[in-house]
């Protein structure tokens, strides 16, 4: 396709400058991008890594941040690094740089406990295992033939301290046990996946349908609402997406927010980089004001030659006081 279809384009051009719709359209038209990695320090060293890329002459940019992430130079492709054994033997995740952001995102120290509420195939659970190795993570992932791919990528990975369920979230009060409350919850919730809008991907661009976005932020709505009770006091909560459309990003934060007085929003601040183009979050679209605070604090990662679509959220639960 040679340019967006106009629903699309309406909704961008009311939310981005020409300029700017103007770089969006460059990194539109990219065939593809320089593929990335996360290092896993579960089992492999950078050293082990570096070697095993180097014997096969393939070069990379280690990155500052996000932790761990390497980025491979430009004319290799995903099938280069499949062969290697350093991927076989599961000592690195293929992996988006910005979606190794939002785990980025936890502060806390020696959690106990951490729900990835939707999980597969288990990118950010990897992560989140291999940064706390010592806390138990429980995982949800409703659709089977995901929560398979989630299993043997946790099982590659030797992600020990992982718990899956093949189950919706909604139903995690049936797994609970009574001294069952989390440290941490990420909700890198189902979305309308506007990562994946590119010129080349004339499926996707022929599908996309307002009414998508609509189902995506009332099931987030739902998520939330089946999560939050479970978060103790004092502990953080990340509500993630990988797409463009603000009813599934600030509408969604500004939802927390009103309906959930208990949860502070977090200031995030992202390290710069060359690799991650950031922008704060939107106060308005449409019709709709977005409490003041979202533009201020959250993030979105804007497409670019090396990352994808993100918004990120940040939560602490306000301690109640007796
Ligand atoms: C954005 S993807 C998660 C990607 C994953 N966190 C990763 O980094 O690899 C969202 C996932 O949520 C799952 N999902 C959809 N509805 C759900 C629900 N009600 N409860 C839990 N997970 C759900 C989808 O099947 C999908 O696998």
């Amino acid at each position: 396709m040679e340019k967006l279809p106009t629903q699309l384009a309406e909704r961008f051009a009311s939310i981005f400058t020409k300029e700017e719709m103007s770089d969006l359209e460059t990194v539109f038209s990219l065939e593809s991008r320089p593929v990335s990695f996360r290092l896993n320090t579960l089992i492999s060293t950078p050293e082990e890594v570096e070697e095993g890329l180097s014997k096969a002459s393939i070069t990379y940019s280690k990155l500052d941040f996000p932790l761990n992430s390497y980025v491979i130079d430009e004319g290799f492709i995903e099938s280069d690094i499949w062969k290697r054994r350093v991927y076989k033997d599961g000592h690195i995740y293929m992996q988006w740089i910005s979606s190794q952001i939002p785990v980025s995102l936890f502060t806390g120290e020696s959690p106990m406990r951490i729900l990835d509420a939707c999980a597969a195939p288990g990118g950010k659970t990897s992560q989140l295992s291999a940064l706390y190795p010592d806390a138990e993570i429980i995982a949800f992932e409703p659709f089977k033939v995901r929560y398979d791919k989630m299993q043997h990528n946790l099982k590659k990975l030797w992600c020990k301290n992982v718990t899956a369920y093949n189950d919706q979230i909604c139903n995690l009060k049936n797994y609970i046990k009574e001294e069952w409350y989390f440290d941490m919850i990420l909700v890198d919730a189902p979305c309308s996946s506007e990562w994946s809008l590119s010129l080349h991907n004339e499926k996707f661009l022929e599908a996309w349908d307002i009414s998508h976005v609509r189902k995506n932020y009332k099931r987030q709505k739902f998520i939330i609402w089946d999560v939050l009770p479970y978060l103790k006091d004092g502990w953080e909560f990340i509500y993630t997406t990988c797409t463009l459309a603000p009813e599934e990003n600030e509408w969604v934060a500004h939802y927390v927010i009103c309906n959930h007085p208990e949860m502070q929003l977090q200031q995030i601040t992202l390290p710069e980089s060359e690799y991650i183009i950031q922008s704060p979050a939107l106060k308005s679209f449409g019709k709709y004001i977005y409490k003041t605070e979202i533009s201020k604090k959250c993030i979105r990662v804007t497409p670019s030659k090396y990352s994808e679509w993100f918004f990120m959220a940040k939560f602490v639960k306000q301690e109640t006081v007796d």
